[in-house]
């Protein structure tokens, strides 16, 4: 058999030994929800005409397939208020990738659903950080519970791959009937639900020492009226999972008690174009009408950037560097 197409000799392996084979791609910096932990009271966007077009967004794209990104994940902001978000959907369904994945606030997911099913894109995070519509209302500062909600249980329905990620702060949802409900959410409709651990991230920073729980004490916690089974994970997973004896699954994505940096596989590029190689570092060089020594270039340099540990903070906000 021929070697894949398209292919190139180099891959990207980090100076710690680590296949860099993800992407993470944000679309815009701008969200129509405001959740406390994410969204500053005084925001600024970045202008449309810093966005990277469609087309130069999915060109950038398949240059990095050639070096060995084979999954790339759509984030914001929320990537459904891009207006081109079904173009470049359609551009990136053409490269061989062997996932394709969307991270959304599912306020406006329902209505692409039916494009969504016609592609590749079948990985479907959607926020989700209370099954209680007045907690989930004052977190998101929206009243937009019934519509997330219908359109989780939809896709979920539609076959496509839906996961509930849910960032848990402490004394405002992170309450026994909070949790009990997630788990009966996971039994009863199989849906995996990801409980985040709150990230020192731009205004979370301010959050952080009032709301913080950590994984540790919600499985504790969980523990007292769950059978939880350890499921055996990749090695760059984020998040850690358990089966519920009761059928369904849970997990959770501890980046500060339990940082999974020293297996990250990731890059990121914003929508400005510029390619990050952390969560944490704000900075970036950007990939747009490079030629090929130096998008090489740049790629390199940016790959032994990666950081090994945890980095503690960084003032960007999580809208405007991607989740
Ligand atoms: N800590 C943890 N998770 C966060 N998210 C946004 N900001 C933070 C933070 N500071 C979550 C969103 C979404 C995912 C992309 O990241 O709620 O689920
Ligand atoms: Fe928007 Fe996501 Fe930030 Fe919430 S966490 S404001 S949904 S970008």
């Amino acid at each position: 058999m021929g070697l894949p197409f398209p292919y190139s000799n180099f891959k990207l392996v980090d100076s710690h030994n680590r296949l860099i084979h993800k992407l993470r791609i944000s679309l815009l910096d701008a969200c129509n929800m405001n959740c406390l932990y994410c969204m500053p009271d005084e925001k600024e966007f970045m202008a449309k005409k810093s966005w990277v077009s469609g087309e130069e967004l999915c060109e950038i794209s398949s240059k990095l397939v050639v070096y060995g990104i084979d999954e790339i994940r759509l984030t914001g902001g929320e990537p459904l208020l891009r207006p081109d978000f079904r173009k470049i959907v359609n551009g990136l369904d053409k490269l061989p990738l062997s996932k394709f994945g969307l991270t959304t606030n599912g306020i406006h997911l329902e209505r692409e659903l039916e494009f969504l099913k016609g592609t590749s894109l079948k990985y479907l995070n959607i926020s989700l950080d209370s099954l209680n519509k007045e907690n989930f209302e004052k977190i998101t500062q929206t009243d937009t519970f019934a519509r997330v909600y219908h359109s989780i249980v939809k896709a979920h329905s539609m076959g496509f791959k839906v996961k509930v990620n849910a960032v848990l702060l402490k004394g405002i949802n992170d309450n026994e009937e909070e949790l009990d409900k997630f788990v009966e959410f996971a039994q009863k409709t199989g849906i995996e639900v990801r409980f985040l651990e709150l990230m020192r991230i731009g205004v979370a920073n301010h959050y952080f020492e009032k709301h913080f729980v950590s994984a540790g004490e919600i499985i504790e916690r969980l523990k007292l009226k769950n059978q939880l089974k350890d499921k055996k994970m990749p090695k760059d997973s984020t998040s850690f999972n358990f089966f519920l004896s009761k059928g369904g699954e849970i997990g959770f994505i501890a980046s500060e008690s339990r940082p999974f940096c020293g297996h990250c596989s990731r890059l990121r590029l914003g929508a400005d174009g510029a390619l990050r190689p952390c969560l944490f570092i704000d900075q970036g060089v950007s990939l747009r009408g490079l030629k090929a020594e130096d998008f090489l270039k740049t790629l390199k340099q940016t790959i032994k950037l990666k950081p090994f540990d945890r980095i503690d903070t960084v003032g960007q906000a999580m809208h405007q560097i991607g989740g």
